[in-house]
């Protein structure tokens, strides 16, 4: 059976002034599937995910979203295709004068094609918040919040426009182990909740075990090596057996 392909990279060039970053990586991201991308600090990771959702140009090569060539989107056609793509940022990056509930509102408003003009969103919220277990901080304001609900109320604010598509940048840096493992289990309960496909790209190996359906190893600016956990885990390649160290 053809699985559908919801995101496909195909020889993506990026360079910043002579800083070649990306040199031709290639991947494609099949409906309901989890693919992690590891690679060094430095190595573009954060750059190609920011190319997927058009906050980078690229150079060349292609990026096709859910059946949509990227280079050819109008400003319209993006507002529509972004409702479905939800971008969970490296760092949480909340709005810190507004409340857990106007945080995330804020899509909602935003995008009023997907779900038209809401009366009361609260449903929605709570139903956002319950997923990741916060229901209780509706009314917090960001800076009453630890780290780990902060970046709970981010995935929440991903989630509350039912996007197909989540990409995850780091989702897991910067918390301690067991509030790693909140994270890593609620990524894993929403793909199989809402059958979500996602990019995943993290440092974390346990957060790789846990989440990864596929990986994928961005070295030099290329895909250099791909396989499911344990496949690269047991490669003899010494580039790749560092990531598992
Ligand atoms: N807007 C920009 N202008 C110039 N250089 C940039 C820009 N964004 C990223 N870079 C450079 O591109 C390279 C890749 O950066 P990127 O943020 O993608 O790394 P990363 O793999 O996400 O690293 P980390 O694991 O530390 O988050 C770095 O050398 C960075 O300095
Ligand atoms: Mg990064």
């Amino acid at each position: 059976m053809d699985r559908k392909i919801m995101i496909e990279i195909k020889n993506l060039h990026k360079k910043f002034g002579d800083n070649a970053v990306l040199n031709g990586f290639s991947m494609d991201l099949y409906e309901g599937e989890n693919v992690v991308i590891m690679g060094k600090s430095g190595s573009g990771k954060s750059v190609m995910i920011k190319c997927v959702i058009g906050l980078e140009t690229i150079d060349s090569g292609s990026i096709n979203v859910m059946g949509n060539d990227i280079s050819s989107l109008t400003q319209e056609q993006w507002d529509e295709l972004r409702t479905e793509i939800g971008f969970l940022f490296q760092g949480s990056a909340l709005y810190d004068s507004m409340s857990v509930r106007e945080n995330l509102e804020f899509p909602l408003r935003r995008h009023t094609k997907k779900f038209g003009v809401i009366e009361d969103t609260t449903p929605l919220v709570m139903e956002a918040l319950e997923n990741v277990g916060l229901a209780k901080a509706i009314d917090l304001m960001p800076n009453e919040l630890s780290g780990g609900m902060k970046r709970r109320i981010a995935l929440a604010r991903t989630l509350i426009l039912q996007p197909k598509i989540i990409l995850y940048d780091e989702p897991t840096t910067g918390l301690d182990p067991i509030t790693s493992k909140e994270i890593i289990m609620l990524m894993k309960s929403i793909q199989e909740k809402y059958k979500t496909s996602s990019l995943i790209i993290t440092h974390d190996v346990d957060c790789a075990r846990v989440t990864a359906d596929r990986m994928i190893l961005l070295i030099d600016g290329i895909n250099y090596a791909e396989g499911t956990f344990n496949e690269l885990a047991s490669s003899k390649d010494e580039n790749v057996q560092a990531f598992f160290k």
